[in-house]
């Protein structure tokens, strides 16, 4: 095992877990910052020699000693979805910051999102330019990486249907907007290489992206893994439930017209995973339970 030791917070999550998936593949010692070190979740990490550092992140000596001698520093935020849980991604992510800072942590990896190098209206991707920025004035050597949408959200929240043989794509987007995506595998690999440092990111920030398809194009990727013939439908913003995420979606589009990182991201991790791989490697088959299947 190498002697590197990477702090990661977020472990128990989705992106935190990938990047201790591509960590431990590269046999770096991996410190957690978990808050709960029984659940499931921290003891498998555990089990697989993850060492855990309990930590609260309202707790600024606990935050600053869980980065004690670590080369390198990956956190992500979570998930906000009102302007309360906001204000806590923000103080959490600035407590991270300080605690790097204090800890003297060589060199910092922020899992941000996509636009997060500008304020986008988006409040939750705006909280995450603005911990962009507290960690620049930080001094501290800092990466940010960006993902774009993630590829599994077409397992849950984009996920196509199946309708009278056929399946079927509805998003509030454009027909002629590319949606930029990322596999949160791919994630894990490219903020491991950053933090192992046999890759870097030019100007010190990527944004994570793997395919860039418009709606059709996604409906025929799912369709030709099906065997099914597959449509797109684009519909208003209005249908989703709240600002925060019209707001996102509004975004995805104008991100679609900003220049693509994908040839940096394949120069970081060659293996990306493009969205027809995504759906081979994932096994994902069309759903069963649908109308008039
Ligand atoms: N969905 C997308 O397409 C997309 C795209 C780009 C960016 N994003 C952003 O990605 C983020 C979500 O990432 P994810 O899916 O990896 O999150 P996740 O799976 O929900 O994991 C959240 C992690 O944060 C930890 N955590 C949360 N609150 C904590 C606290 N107070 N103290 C200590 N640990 C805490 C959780 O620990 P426990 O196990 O203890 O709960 C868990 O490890 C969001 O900020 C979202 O905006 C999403």
């Amino acid at each position: 095992m190498s002697t590197v030791t990477i702090a990661v917070f977020g472990a128990t999550g989705n992106q935190g877990g990938a990047v201790v998936d591509a960590l431990l593949d590269h046999e770096a010692r991996v410190r957690a910052l978990v808050r709960d070190p029984q659940s499931d979740r921290a003891q498998a990490l555990a089990a697989r020699g993850v060492e855990l550092a309990v930590v609260r992140a309202d707790d600024p000596a606990s935050l600053a000693a869980a980065l004690t001698a670590v080369e390198g520093f990956y956190f992500m935020t979570p998930e906000a979805n009102s302007l309360e849980e906001i204000e806590v991604e923000i103080r959490i992510g600035t407590a991270l910051v300080d605690a790097a800072a204090d800890a003297s942590v060589p060199h910092v990896v922020f899992n941000s999102v996509f636009g997060a190098d500008r304020e986008t209206g988006v409040p939750h991707h705006d909280s995450k330019h603005w911990v962009e920025e507290y960690l620049r004035k930080s001094g501290l050597r800092a990466t940010m990486v960006r993902p774009t949408a993630f590829m599994e959200n077409f397992t849950s929240v984009m996920a196509p249907s199946l309708e009278h043989g056929e399946i079927v794509l509805r998003l509030p987007l454009p027909e002629d907007v590319a949606l930029k995506m990322i596999s949160i595998r791919d994630i894990g690999r490219v903020a491991a290489a950053l933090l192992l440092g046999t890759a870097e990111a030019p100007g010190g920030a990527v944004e994570l992206v793997g395919d860039e398809l418009t709606g059709p194009r996604i409906a025929a990727a799912f369709g030709a893994r099906a065997g099914l013939p597959a449509r797109y439908e684009a519909l208003p913003l209005s249908v989703l439930p709240n600002e925060f995420d019209q707001a996102m979606f509004r975004q995805f589009a104008e991100a679609a017209e900003h220049p693509s990182d994908l040839a940096v991201v394949r120069s970081i991790e060659p293996a990306t995973l493009d969205l027809a791989e995504w759906i081979r490697a994932t096994s994902w088959t069309a759903p069963t339970n649908a109308a008039g299947s």
